[in-house]
């Protein structure tokens, strides 16, 4: 009998923690959506199989750069995390940036590109690091005159853009770039698994990082398909960080909106991956994901974490590490003796 009764309560039990589930499931899918496992449309951007196959040579090819050093790859490893695992990337020459690199996965969900959201599609984000002098440090004229320069890619811009006369052109190749860059999704992450339903895809103790990320208030901001990435707040909404994490000649949205409200706003981070893309922050100096969630309570909720709360956040941020796409280094296509040299 007694075996009898502890065997129904220990069902009693498994079907309260079953309905707990289903309750949080539907309060999580209100907040967030689970990751797509196709690319989204892109405005103006058709997708073909021979653009992203086109945007991928682009994507790895050091060609890019003024110097033939330097490809997107340089600083946006897919086989680490779509980042560089710097604290601010090192572009042209050497030069080290004043930011550090996000990841480039699931980047085509965001609501805007760059710490300060100053591009607003991946086609024109893609322009920064091309022309910036410090990281691809080109030009659009030399950066089209090299590609011209090698027979293999005029004839890959005209499959991928058949319906044109010139395809290879700067417009294009930007167009190529958020081809790929739309397909580099993580997607069946254990937080997705969930979402959609499957029992058991999260730990224990994932779900109480989960309920403490809701309950918290992380959710305030860190919301939808990224888990962020969605918003523009203050960095220091109640609390101002330390100058180190937040430096002082970093202002964040109000360089690109020129209005003293946006001073210290950035976009809410994406957390999809988070455990895989050290350091955090725009200002990219803290290393330890326990320290992250430590400074987000205290600046943006002025919460003060305990030690057990801090670590079911981060198991819960582990679950939001999904599959990464497998891309293949591929072969770039060859130089001939009329390709344009690399300048200094
Ligand atoms: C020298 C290193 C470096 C190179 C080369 C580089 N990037 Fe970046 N990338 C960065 C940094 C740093 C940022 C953040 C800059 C900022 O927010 O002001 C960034 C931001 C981005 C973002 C925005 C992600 C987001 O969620 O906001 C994308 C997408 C991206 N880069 C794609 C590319 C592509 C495509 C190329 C090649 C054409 C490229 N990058 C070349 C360092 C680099
Ligand atoms: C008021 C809005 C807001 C709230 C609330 C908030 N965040 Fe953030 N979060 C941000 C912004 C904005 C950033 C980007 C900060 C920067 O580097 O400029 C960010 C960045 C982060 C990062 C760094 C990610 C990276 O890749 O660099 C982590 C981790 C993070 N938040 C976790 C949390 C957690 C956990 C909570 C709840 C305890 C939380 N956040 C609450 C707005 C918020």
């Amino acid at each position: 009998v007694r075996l009898f009764l502890v065997s129904i309560l220990a069902m009693m039990t498994a079907s309260a923690v079953a309905a707990d589930d289903t309750a949080l499931r539907e309060e999580a899918n209100a907040i967030f959506n689970p990751l797509p496992h196709a690319p989204p449309t892109l405005a103006g951007n058709p997708f073909n199989t021979d653009k992203v196959e086109l945007g991928k040579l682009l994507f790895f090819d050091p060609r890019l750069s003024s110097s033939g050093a330097i490809s997107c790859s340089t600083c946006h490893d897919l086989a680490e995390g779509g980042a560089d695992k710097l604290s601010k990337s090192i572009g042209h020459g050497g030069q080290e940036g004043r930011r550090n690199a996000p990841t480039v996965f699931n980047s085509v969900f965001n609501i805007a590109l760059f710490w300060d959201g100053r591009a607003r599609t991946l086609r024109q984000q893609a322009r920064g690091p091309i022309e910036s002098a410090v990281e691809m440090n080109n030009t659009p004229e030399a950066l089209v005159a090299t590609l011209k320069g090698i027979p293999a890619y005029v004839e890959k811009f005209s499959k991928a853009f058949p319906e044109q006369e010139e395809p290879l052109n700067y417009d294009n190749v930007t167009k190529a770039l958020e081809s790929f860059q739309s397909t580099l999704l993580t997607p069946d992450s254990p937080f997705d698994r969930f979402l959609r339903g499957e029992d058991k895809a999260m730990s224990e103790l994932q779900l109480r990082g989960l309920r403490q990320f809701i309950g918290q208030g992380c959710v305030t901001c860190h919301r939808g398909t990224n888990v962020g990435g969605n918003a523009f707040f203050t960095f220091g909404m109640m609390i101002a960080p330390e100058v180190r994490v937040r430096p002082v000649n970093d202002h964040g949205r109000m360089e690109v909106s020129g209005r003293s409200l946006h001073d210290y706003t950035f976009r809410v981070a994406s957390l999809r991956n988070v455990a895989r893309t050290a350091p955090y922050f725009h200002s990219g100096i803290i290393w330890d994901l326990r320290e992250a969630v430590r400074i987000m309570a205290k600046s943006q909720l002025n919460a003060t974490l305990t030690d057990n709360d801090v670590e079911e956040i981060v198991a819960f941020l582990g679950s939001l590490s999904g599959t990464l796409p497998q891309v293949d280094q591929p072969t770039l296509p060859e130089a001939t003796k009329a390709t344009p040299k690399p300048v200094e």
